[in-house]
């Protein structure tokens, strides 16, 4: 979809008021610079609510056919780019009904019968809404199949597993890697609540408190794609907790997104050296000939603050509002499109960031041990072989460890006959106990990081993720991403 704007040359209630109304009228007011983006579902609304209106015997079935015929005219123009909305005129709304007006004449009037602006934006903003959960979820989809693959090819390659940042013990970075598939796959179940939580159609509330017209909101719920209608008229043009829903949902995913850009940042750094991200995402520094900067995974991290911030500021507008629909309401798109648009590209930039990551294995590995990673290890064999209280096998390592320590030593790479001299416990430990590859091997308990489990888990992520069907939407495009000349 595009639209473009007018110069304000009318103004749409100083007809009304017989005066027209200050330019500032028209500044604070007018919605069109943002909410043009409603403007296919706007006119799908309205499409359905004019058929039920004409199944209901509410409007005569030649008006009904006049107006259905002009608004696929102008569905056919707002698809092509080719109506141009009015700032003047304030929102999308009275934009589509100006243009009806303009392509049919008066009958155009009867379209707004039984409906107001208040339940015809609720719907509008609920459709939009759930075409970008779909959208979003698509992209999670994607996402989650590329990590678990790649997780796949790293399941047997040790890297050092962090906690507090501090080398801890070592783990596969295929491991690693299907944490954030786990993040990704609840993102996908809160976006599914949230979709079924924001199956009900606001249309038919009319301004709050319903309507006298013999209207049938089961039709038009059903003729755009909800089980039914919402139940309570007021509750209709005051919600936006389908918004928040998104917003929230957003936060939490954009944190998980944030958290895989930090990685990133940290891993490509020279001093890791873990990895490299795609050329093609590296930006130069326009001083220090040597930089590869990894400024999108900068951005995925840092763009996690605007959409926190979006959804404090919805809530903020919602919270102490009276029922039911006040203008405030108006403030919530700007907080929703930027979600969905920071969202939608740092998703992208995610998948083109871990399908292009080209991983120094060998840099990772050497650097497992580093820290004494193997300490539990040996502990562990402590308790099996000798039947060591965990408390005493603990003691015995660390003292093992600081005397390594004060020698300039690690556990990896210091002599093992040195280690089993060192106190009879030690003496019969063997050289495989402080190797990474028994390090890994040795964690099978589920969920732990064993190769083994990792490619099974990287097997059944899959499955996970296939087995949540694709989120009823347009089958190729979401809600409308471009920007257009205003
Ligand atoms: N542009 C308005 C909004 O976004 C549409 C509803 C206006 N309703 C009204 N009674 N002024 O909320």
């Amino acid at each position: 979809m595009a639209a473009t704007l007018n110069t304000p040359d009318e103004n749409v209630w100083g007809t009304l008021f017989g005066e027209g109304s200050s330019d500032l009228l028209t500044e604070i007011n007018s919605s069109v610079r943002f909410d043009y983006r409603l403007i296919e579902e706007d006119i799908e609304g309205s499409i359905a609510h004019v058929s039920m209106l004409g199944h209901v015997g509410a409007l005569p079935a030649q008006d009904m056919a006049e107006i259905l015929a002009g608004l696929r005219v102008l569905q056919a123009q707002a698809r092509a780019g080719e109506l141009t909305l009015d700032p003047s005129l304030e929102d999308v709304h009275m934009n589509v009904e100006h243009c009806l007006r303009q392509l049919i004449g008066p009958v155009a009037g009867r379209l707004h019968t039984a409906r107001s602006r208040n339940d015809q934006v609720a719907l509008d903003a609920k459709m939009w809404v759930r075409r970008a959960e779909a959208r979003l979820d698509r992209h999670l989809a994607l996402l989650i199949d590329v990590i678990s693959t790649r997780a796949v090819e790293f399941a047997e390659v040790a890297m050092p597993g962090f906690t507090h940042l501090q080398a801890a013990q070592p783990v596969s970075f295929g491991h690693h890697l299907l944490a954030y598939v786990e993040m990704f796959l609840r993102d996908r179940d809160r976006i599914r609540s949230a979709h079924t939580r924001a199956d009900e159609s606001p249309l038919g509330a009319a301004a709050l408190a319903g309507t006298s017209h013999p209207i049938d909101p089961f039709f038009t719920a059903r003729a755009l794609g909800f089980s039914s209608p919402m139940r309570n008229s007021m509750d209709a043009v005051s919600d936006r907790d389908f918004m928040l829903d998104l917003l929230a949902i957003g936060s939490i995913l954009a944190t998980h997104i944030s958290r895989l850009g930090e990685e990133l940042v940290l891993w490509s750094t020279a001093q890791f050296g873990y990895v490299q991200l795609p050329a093609e995402l590296a930006a130069g520094s326009s001083i220090m000939p040597q930089k590869r900067n990894p400024d999108v995974a900068e951005l995925i991290r840092g763009k996690s603050g605007r959409v926190i911030g979006n959804l404090v500021a919805l809530l903020t507008v919602l919270k102490g509002l009276p029922l039911s629909y006040s203008r405030d309401l108006q403030e919530d798109k700007e907080a929703l499109f930027d979600t969905f648009d920071t969202l939608d590209v740092s998703l992208r930039s995610a998948i083109a960031l871990m399908s292009g990551l080209t991983v120094d294995t060998a840099r990772m590995a050497a650097d497992a041990t580093v820290g004494n990673t193997l300490a539990t290890d040996v502990a562990d064999w402590l308790v099996v072989r000798h039947g060591l209280p965990f408390r005493e096998a603990h003691l015995s390592v660390a003292q093992l460890v600081r005397s390594l320590g004060e020698r300039g030593q690690q556990l990896h790479g210091a002599d093992p006959a040195w280690i089993r001299a060192f106190a009879p416990v030690f003496k019969d430990l063997p050289d495989e106990v402080l190797t990474l590859q028994h390090s890994l091997a040795s964690r099978t308990s589920p969920g732990g990081t064993a190769p083994a489990s990792v490619r099974a888990a990287a097997a059944a992520a899959r499955v996970r993720n296939h087995s949540r069907s694709p989120l009823p939407g347009p089958p190729d495009e979401g809600p409308d991403t471009k920007e257009t000349d205003q």
